[in-house]
């Protein structure tokens, strides 16, 4: 049996310059699977609250869901490292956003907690990651934000938003994050911000220069209603069922084949 995996493990990887490849799952099969075909993080995103729930977006998504879900996948695997996402609304001051984490880990058994936020969540992250809690950034495109962005756009397009992006990246690290999820922005700064952090960057259209890639599970399965989104791929369509479609995803990350140069925004 494969040894867990733990942030120490993919710090390593960060630093050997090995590829780390993460995956949304929502319940154990999928854990189950995800953990044969050598995912190393499973990531039990709010974004469950569209591809599983059916929502136009991730708003609606509560703790108590992000429990169930978390607990479920956690059941069905041991080996990768396991991260919940906070939802919207859960983490809007440092104290609740300790309440949230403590259910997710205690109930849900995440290894670690993701969170959406710049500048405005640094005093959050320090109160998490004194209090023992993991914590993975997010920055880019920040769904929870739909609202406010006016629409899924690509971010850090222009110089001011991507210095924006860089100093809250730094600042985030500082506090004590230990993992950064960067989503949607141009390569170069995918790439900037990856040679700039000491901790893993992962990212989900940010290029090919990022330490690992997360795909949604339905985006890679080609089952998202409506348009897949152009930084995905279809890993089903060249393999024909979802433990192959997978294991396809997992090598295609670890050797750089994915993201190839279509699915970057430059
Ligand atoms: O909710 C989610 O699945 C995510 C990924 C898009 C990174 O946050």
């Amino acid at each position: 049996m494969k040894s867990k995996i733990t942030l120490s493990t993919l710090q390593r990887m960060k630093v050997a310059g090995e590829k780390i490849a993460v995956l949304t799952a929502y319940d154990a099969a999928f854990a189950r699977l995800a953990e044969s075909a050598g995912i190393e993080v499973i990531l039990v995103g709010d974004s469950l609250g569209m591809v599983v729930q059916g929502h136009d977006s991730t708003l609606p998504v509560t703790v108590e869901e992000m429990v169930y879900h978390t607990a479920m996948v956690n059941r069905g695997c041991s080996v990768p490292l396991l991260i919940a996402d906070m939802p919207f609304m859960s983490h809007g001051t440092p104290r609740q956003a300790l309440d949230s984490a403590g259910k997710l880990m205690k109930e849900g058994g995440a290894h670690m907690v993701k969170l959406e936020g710049g500048h405005a969540q640094v005093e959050t992250v320090r109160h998490l990651t004194d209090r023992a809690v993991p914590v993975c950034a997010h920055l880019g495109l920040l769904p929870q934000s739909i609202h406010q962005l006016g629409g899924y756009k690509v971010q850090g397009r222009d110089s001011r938003s991507a210095e924006r992006i860089l100093r809250d990246a730094r600042e985030l690290q500082q506090a004590g994050a230990q993992m950064l999820v960067l989503e949607c922005v141009p390569e170069v700064l995918g790439e900037e911000i990856s040679l700039a952090l000491d901790i893993p960057v992962i990212g989900i259209g940010a290029g090919r220069g990022c330490d690992g890639q997360v795909l949604v599970l339905h985006d890679m399965l080609g089952i998202t209603p409506g348009n897949t989104p152009g930084f995905s791929r279809n890993f089903m369509a060249d393999t024909g069922s979802v433990e192959a479609a997978m294991c396809a995803y997992a090598e295609a990350v670890h050797n750089g084949s994915f993201p190839a140069r279509e699915h970057c925004f430059q």
